[in-house]
């Protein structure tokens, strides 16, 4: 299984920030907020990623991440040319993919809590697994309708009378038929390949599941400044609370085994002196 995650955007809600800095790069609390996907996808198990975003901040990744392999990765890089829509990851990321399976999630979603629902759909996924997560504001997100027996049986696009309060988060698992869909996609009247048309195509070939995900977890995404600041004073709260830390991408590398221990004392090594630095090394203390 490979992972994309796709991180340029507009972010026009977040403008002015947004004419010159990219959302995913913006604090959450006290990380960029890309580390947050990122380390879902380490977390998974997910080891080989490409990063899609646009020219002016691919650089910037570049400088935090490098070629992922002081942190057990192979991260690769790709521009995306103007925002085109979320499908258009699958056209973009066809060499990387290659044959095999693939989860995307976007840079500005985050999940937080027991996060079995995701493992447990890369682990049996057959043609496409994707979430419903039930949301106040229903119109602002993909929707899905499920029948009496909790089967999907429709989605639509930012629909102005939902017939759900189920929305489709940014993260989705596809086999390998998710690349020739993608590029047999028309623009939708917005103009954008749309990722809700490859999951309707999978629901045409009776291929999608759709899992509900529990309360418990905690879904956010960041796309204005109200949600960067929730999810800012979220984490803030709990990394106080328990003195861990939620998406430290070096400390889930060692505990993945991505890294053994000498490779993790010289990841932290080349780190400055920061509090970051200060709890990777009590991490390593620790274990
Ligand atoms: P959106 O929130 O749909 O869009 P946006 O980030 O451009 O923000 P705004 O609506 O304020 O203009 O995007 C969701 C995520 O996907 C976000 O992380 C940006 C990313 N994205 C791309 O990288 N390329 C795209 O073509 C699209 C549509 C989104």
């Amino acid at each position: 299984m490979k992972g994309i995650i796709l991180a340029g955007g507009a972010g026009t809600r977040l403008y002015p920030i947004s004419k010159i800095y990219s959302k995913q790069l913006t604090l959450i609390y006290d990380k960029p907020l890309i580390y947050y996907p990122l380390s879902i996808l380490m977390l998974s198990g997910i080891k080989e990623i490409l990063i899609i975003s646009n020219d002016e901040t691919i650089p910037h990744y570049k400088k935090l991440f490098g070629d992922g392999s002081h942190v057990g990765l192979k991260i690769e890089y790709i521009v995306q040319k103007a925002p085109n829509g979320i499908a258009e990851s699958f056209i973009l990321g066809d060499k990387f993919i290659g044959k095999d399976n693939v989860s995307l999630i976007l840079g500005d979603n985050i999940f937080y809590g027991k996060l079995d629902f995701i493992y447990n759909a890369i682990k049996n996924n057959e043609g496409a697994t994707i979430f419903g997560y039930r949301v106040n504001d229903p119109e602002r997100y993909g929707i899905v309708e499920f029948d009496e027996n909790g089967k999907a049986i429709s989605l639509e696009e930012k629909p102005k009378v939902p017939k759900s309060n189920f929305a489709v988060p940014g993260f989705y698992v596809y086999n390998n038929e998710v690349v020739n869909i993608s590029k047999n996609l028309k623009p939708s009247a917005r103009g954008e390949l749309e990722i809700t048309d490859v999951n309707i195509e999978y629901l045409k070939r009776g291929k999608l599941k759709v899992e509900k995900i529990g309360r418990g977890v905690a879904w956010l995404d960041t796309g204005t400044p109200e949600s960067l600041l929730q999810a800012s004073n979220f984490f803030g709260v709990i990394e106080d609370r328990q003195g861990l830390k939620v998406a430290c991408i070096e400390e889930i590398a060692f505990y993945m085994d991505f890294i053994n221990k000498e490779q993790f004392e010289k990841v932290i090594s080349q780190i400055p002196k920061s509090l970051y630095r200060d709890y990777l090394e009590k991490v390593l203390k620790n274990d």
